[in-house]
């Protein structure tokens, strides 16, 4: 079964890189695209997004929005639509990103209104969930994550899920701080999001669905993570910032999962 999940590699920039140094990044980025069965892209700043369009299907990345509104347009100051972003070659948006659900008070209602927008406007999306240092250390992290993902997939179907969505855990000890989940901790949240998947969408749907690890990915760990058959891939913040890390990460999964 595993063989034939797709793996995808993204990088999270958040609020780095403007549109020259995005362009600039584009340019430099030489790895040929990873084949059929894995899908590597980049999720920069809206405002980087417009320049790197053309130049991110020429090499063979896909690109992301990290953040979009659940309406399609209207009053709502400061913001930008899924549909917007379909319309400018956009592929996938990252939703309920731990810093996006902390520091912006997202909650899951809020992220499931979102992620029926974006696959209605015809994006792919990343749905982020992950549990803190304290509810990991009161041993509550299987039961957080399976909360944020049953409230924020909200009305999504079997065929949604399977298709459109790859699910990335990002326990949010890890995201920033050096610190990675162990391949154990790692591989058992993802051997759990998967039951989660089964109980709600039937059995053996959760081994047909992409899911992520993200948090302190770095091509110093990236292999013993990605030899975990659970793990289909990363989420990549400070690492995906230069073009030979990113690269180094997606050409060591490439190898670890025998796509290359
Ligand atoms: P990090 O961020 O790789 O810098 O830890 C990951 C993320 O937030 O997606």
């Amino acid at each position: 079964m595993t063989g034939r999940r797709t793996v995808r590699i993204y990088g999270n920039w958040k609020m780095h890189k403007g549109p020259e140094e995005a362009l600039d990044f584009f340019q430099k980025w030489s790895l040929p695209p990873a084949g059929n069965r894995c899908e590597c892209g980049i999720a920069p700043p809206f405002v980087s997004l417009v320049p790197l369009v053309h130049l991110a299907k020429e090499k063979g990345l896909k690109l992301g929005a990290q953040n979009c509104h659940f309406e399609e347009k209207g009053a709502f100051t400061g913001e930008i639509s899924a549909f917007m972003l379909k319309e400018m070659g956009v592929h996938f948006v990252i939703l309920g990103h731990s810093e996006r659900r902390l520091l912006f008070g997202e909650d899951s209602f809020f992220i499931a209104k979102k992620l029926r927008a974006a696959l209605q406007a015809g994006l792919e999306v990343v749905l982020c969930v992950g549990e803190t240092l304290e509810e990991r250390e009161q041993g509550r992290e299987k039961e957080v994550v399976s909360e944020m993902l049953n409230a924020s997939l909200g009305d999504v179907t079997r065929d949604e899920i399977v298709e459109r969505i790859t699910i990335a855990y990002e326990p949010v000890w890890a995201i920033g701080t050096g610190r990675n989940a162990t391949p154990g901790q790692a591989g058992e949240m993802h051997a759990f999001i998967r039951e989660v998947i089964d109980e709600r969408y039937g059995a053996g749907t959760g081994t047909q669905v992409t899911v992520q690890y993200g948090g302190s990915v770095k091509p110093s760990n990236v292999e013993e993570l990605a030899s975990v058959e659970d793990i289909d891939g990363f989420l990549v913040g400070g690492a995906s910032l230069e073009t030979e890390t990113f690269a180094d990460i997606i050409e060591k999964t490439l190898m670890v999962k025998q796509l290359r």
